[in-house]
């Protein structure tokens, strides 16, 4: 890992998964900052509707897959922010081949489009999935790294990838390896984290079930801090992979009651056997992220999620 300097002019910026929850939030901060902004997503789990608040971007409706279409969206590129991705454990476990195909070999096509055209800075996007099972506290860069699902398996190949390719080309390459991240643009699909299920489940007025005693703990940041810190770590000289998360952590049931009081929703709780596999305790050291590129998270989650449950309520009634 090194540390940063900082770049402050316009750039013409690549947004893999642009569509998404993340990569749109990304796309928004570029947008603001009077970035020119391509986004290449094949709309897998992304939704058109995120970008229509940005009419002037370049939207490009293709597979990170495909050689043509990378190869056309790589054209007088700065930076690439990678985000297209097969995204979650469960989905991985569903689709294990397409998981592979989008992490590993769309990862390796964004790479080699880079280096065809001379583009020198990427940056892209981990988990905390890398990890596997969690064996200290707080989680710094040299926790063991075991994933114990395919996704885990092929987002820690797309990481050492792009590294590897930083090594080889004198690409300027960074690594975010998310923790549980939540926020405006989080949809309710079958592929969703506990937020957005709870959200759903609450503004429907449907009992919601915690795992366990509800005593475990996570690490939630907000998308606006995520976005923060790929738009920090794209305009710095840091290379390496960096923990990404909010450097505090809360437990299942605080959450129930932030959320409750937040949206002024007050829920049937119900408590069911702790999920196989389902860790006990996270948290991510986010130090060297600070050290490296400034990082520093500045929503909290009580005003994050009043945000968020706000946002929930009306994507709930479009959907409708
Ligand atoms: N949400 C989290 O808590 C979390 C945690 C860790 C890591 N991540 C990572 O963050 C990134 C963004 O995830 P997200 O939560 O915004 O999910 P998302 O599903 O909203 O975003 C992924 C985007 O990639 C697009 N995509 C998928 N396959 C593609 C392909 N072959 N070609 C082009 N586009 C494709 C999808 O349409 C979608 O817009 C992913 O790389 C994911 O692995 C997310």
């Amino acid at each position: 890992m090194s540390s940063s300097n900082s770049r402050s002019n316009l750039i013409k910026a690549l947004v893999t998964g642009g569509a998404g929850f993340i990569g749109s939030n990304i796309v928004k901060l570029l947008y603001q900052e009077q970035h020119e902004v391509v986004v290449l997503d094949n709309l897998l789990s992304g939704y058109q509707e995120n970008l229509a608040p940005f009419p002037d971007i370049c939207f490009i409706q293709g597979d990170i897959r495909d050689e043509k279409i990378v190869n056309t969206a790589m054209q007088g590129v700065d930076v690439v922010f990678h985000l297209a991705a097969s995204v979650g454990n469960k989905r991985s476990i569903d689709h294990p081949i397409e998981d592979a195909e989008i992490n590993v070999i769309g990862t390796l096509r964004i790479l080699e489009a880079m280096r065809q055209h001379n583009v020198s800075r990427i940056v892209s996007t981990s988990s905390a999935g890398i990890f596997g099972e969690l064996k200290t506290l707080p989680i710094d860069e040299l926790h063991p790294i075991d994933p114990d699902s395919p996704y885990g398996a092929t987002k820690l190949a797309s990481e050492k990838l792009v590294l590897a390719y930083g090594k080889l080309y004198g690409i300027q390459a960074v690594c975010l390896r998310y923790f549980n991240v939540y926020g405006v643009n989080q949809r309710f699909d079958a592929y969703g984290n506990v937020i957005p299920i709870f959200a759903y489940q609450m503004i429907n007025h449907k009992p919601i079930t915690i795992f366990g005693d509800g005593e475990q703990t996570r690490d939630f940041v907000n998308v606006y801090d995520v976005a923060r810190a790929n738009y920090l770590a794209a305009m710095s000289d840091a290379s390496g992979a960096f923990n990404l998360g909010s450097g505090t952590r809360i437990t299942i049931n605080h959450l129930v009651e932030l959320m409750s009081q937040t949206s002024g929703i007050k829920p049937q709780v119900t408590y069911g056997p702790p999920r196989p596999g389902d860790v006990r305790h996270s948290l991510a050291d986010i130090s060297a992220a600070a050290k490296a590129f400034g990082y520093e998270p500045i929503v909290d989650l009580k005003t994050g999620l009043a945000e968020y449950m706000e946002w929930a309520k009306v994507a709930l009634k479009e959907a409708e």
